[in-house]
């Protein structure tokens, strides 16, 4: 077995968990769509390479993320499954075979509907009465958004008798996908940006942002639209086929988009090339067509793999693509010194916008898609992520280009610039002796999903830098509002707002803290993962490598960059500075002091049938349960799923008590 394939499946097991984070939780996805399926497909492939049994917490079996803390959690009735993509004809017809032969030439027909590229969400209905609305969540449990959801003109409160058998069942859950207007999403954006407030992504994540708001004012103020498309529980026999649902849904007063019945896979192919026709033209963004088997009584036959079910499959549309020329390259040094080769472009219009720079990632990019500065090269955009180069018309290719060269030394600080092997980034030898890096982990420091430090953004940055006023990011606490006015372009005023939002920053917690350090591949999900499993920054900066590897999310890689980052003694000057300067957070032991299960201390073993173990591990740790691995007199219960051993007998010498599968939920569920 090979531990390289091993690694890279750990490597990106790590990051596509903290991108579901950042896209399902936060809202704020770092890479576009394609790049992630990208990423998930490579899992999923090496996964199989390697032949060993797939743990249930790995990203490729995942739906979504688990909700955040910031709503109540809702169990839906039935989950809700996501759909398996299809990105070219070869891959619809496969899907076709499949199904063909699962069906065993059972004759079915097929219903298309276009992929709106908004949020799934579950709206139950008790006796025809709108009670709760909830987001997919992880797909078995979501958040609960009913007050926000309330505010959307397109959802009834009431389902209309719908003139078909005219009785309303006593309980319906109604699936669908909220969604934000073409032009509502530019006029956001727009206003977004004058208030000095970050721009969404997509429309997708316009609509997730306004619906998870904690005032139903702002999801008011914002126009969503919303689809049905499904049932959960309550909706057997509603309808024989999808298209009758459908019609079903419309008569009880829910919007449905316009479908198509088709027969055969040649057919489902000259739709998606309709649609694509027509996608400019309709008011909301579709992010390719659905495909669905549409006799209702087949789904149950086929069933569902791991994230999906077997009936149907979602055919992407491509990114949109444009050509243009490359008139330079710059190198730009992030926060933990990666040099980064940034395209100056002819400028051209994309996706709605005029994109003048692009990545180019690394030298190795380069080399292996042969860029040459002058090339005519093309452009791919989704979202409003980084656009990237994606390749050369070599056809184009004028005589006079030039070969791109990776500088010796940092275009910054004259540095030297090192490649370390196998990495195929190359980074500026500087540190915080650099400027450009120094800059990047101040605003990364004072960033708000970090400090949040209000009124310090880059310009900011760059003339307390430039003018010497700070040297390291604790600098930021000695700064006095004369200083500040004193600064071109500040005037008192503003001077003293950013002081007191300084002041105020330092009141924070322990996740916040970490993840603010900025130490390489600790984003934040994994620094929320140490705050809790640490407790206390003490026990982190104790922490061995076996102890950093025993927190979910970290490995070998993430364990030695913590390390190396506390090893050095300027780090640690720069933290005893900042805590000195009276950076605190509450108590995270005393908080977690006051959870129902503070104290308690769990072991599991077994497969459990509603959850992964790890996930039965950190809803435990949520509410305040220490879980550890083997069972002593101290453990307060073991927690016994199917096929467990030794540990149960060990648990039974103890008299420790045990906990099947039912009593542990009815534990979860208070
Ligand atoms: S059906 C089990 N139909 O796409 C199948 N989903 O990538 C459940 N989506 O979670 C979904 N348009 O949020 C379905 N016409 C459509 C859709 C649609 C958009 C979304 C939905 C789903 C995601 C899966």
């Amino acid at each position: 077995m090979s531990s390289a394939l091993q690694t890279r499946i750990a490597a990106l097991r790590v990051e596509l968990k903290e991108h579901n984070y950042r896209y399902y939780t936060l809202d704020a996805p770092l890479i576009a769509d394609a790049e992630y399926d990208e990423k998930l497909r490579e899992l999923q492939a090496l996964e199989a390479q390697l032949g060993e049994p797939v743990p249930a917490d790995s990203p490729s079996q995942l739906v979504g993320a688990p909700p955040s803390e910031t709503f109540a959690a809702r169990e839906h009735g039935i989950a809700l499954l996501s759909l398996a993509n299809a990105f070219s004809a070869d891959e619809l017809r496969d899907f076709d075979r499949r199904l063909r032969q699962h069906l065993d030439d059972t004759p079915f027909s097929y219903i298309a509907e276009p992929k709106i590229d908004g949020l799934a969400i579950n709206l139950r209905y008790e006796q025809g009465v709108l009670t709760v609305a909830a987001t997919r969540g992880d797909g078995r449990t979501g958040e609960d958004v009913t007050d926000n959801v309330r505010t959307i003109a397109d959802i009834p409160w009431r389902l209309s008798a719908d003139g078909i058998t005219d009785d309303i069942p006593a309980l319906l859950e109604v699936r669908g996908e909220v969604y934000m207007g073409k032009a509502a999403f530019a006029a956001l954006n727009r206003a977004q940006q004058a208030a000095g407030e970050k721009e969404f992504a997509n429309p997708r994540n316009a609509a997730a942002g306004s619906l998870r708001q904690l005032d139903a004012k702002v999801t008011a103020s914002r126009p969503l639209g919303f689809f049905a498309y499904g049932v959960g529980a309550g909706g057997e026999g509603l309808a024989e086929t999808q298209f009758d649902l459908l019609q079903r849904m419309h008569a009880m007063g829910f919007p449905v988009q316009d479908v198509a019945v088709l027969h055969d896979v040649e057919a489902l192919l000259a739709h998606y090339h309709h649609m694509l026709e027509i996608r400019a033209g309709l008011d909301y963004e579709i992010d390719g067509v659905v495909y669905k088997v549409n006799e209702l009584d087949l789904h149950d036959a086929l069933g569902a793999v791991a994230r999906s079910p077997r009936w149907a499959v979602a055919h992407k549309f491509p990114a949109e693509e444009v050509q243009t020329t490359l008139l330079d390259v710059d190198f730009q040094v992030g926060r933990t010194g990666a040099i980064t080769p940034v395209a100056r472009l002819q400028p051209v219009a994309v996706g709605g916008v005029t994109v003048s720079n692009a990545t180019l990632h690394n030298m190795d990019e380069i080399r292996r898609k042969d860029v040459h500065i002058g090339d005519v090269v093309v452009l791919r955009r989704a979202g409003d992520v980084i656009p990237e180069v994606v390749r050369v018309l070599i056809e184009a290719r004028p005589a006079d280009v030039r070969r791109i060269e990776l500088p010796d030394a940092c275009p910054v600080c004259a540095s030297a610039i090192e490649q370390v092997e196998g990495e195929a980034v190359a980074r500026c030898s500087g540190g915080l002796f650099c400027t450009a890096q120094l800059k990047e982990a101040i605003k990364h420091f004072a960033s708000r999903r970090a400090m949040n430090i209000d009124g310090l953004g880059s310009k900011m940055v760059e003339q307390l830098v430039d003018s010497g006023l700070i040297q390291h990011v604790d600098g930021l606490y000695r700064l006095s509002a004369d200083q500040l006015a004193a600064l071109p372009r500040m005037g008192e005023k503003s001077a003293a707002n950013l002081i007191a939002a300084i002041e105020s920053s330092k009141q924070t917690t322990l996740a916040r803290f970490i993840y603010a350090l900025g130490i390489r591949d600790v984003g934040e999900a994994t620094a929320a993962s140490l705050a809790r499993h640490f407790g206390s920054f003490e026990a982190l900066l104790a922490a061995s490598d076996e102890d950093l590897q025993s927190v979910a999310d970290v490995g070998p890689v993430v364990a030695a960059h913590v390390q190396a980052f506390f090893a050095q003694a300027h780090n640690r000057e720069v933290i005893d500075r900042l805590r000195a300067a009276g950076i605190a957070w509450p108590d995270e032991q005393a908080l977690a002091g006051q959870l129902p299960l503070a104290g308690h201390t769990y072991v599991l073993t077994g497969s459990l049938s509603a959850m992964s173990r790890s996930e039965a591990k950190q809803r435990l740790q949520a509410l305040g349960a220490k879980v550890t691995s083997s069972v002593s007199a101290k453990t307060t219960a073991l927690i016994a799923g199917e096929k467990s051993g030794s540990k149960r007998v060990k648990a039974e010498e103890l008299a420790v008590p045990v906990l099947a599968e039912d009593a542990f939920l009815e534990l979860l569920n208070g």
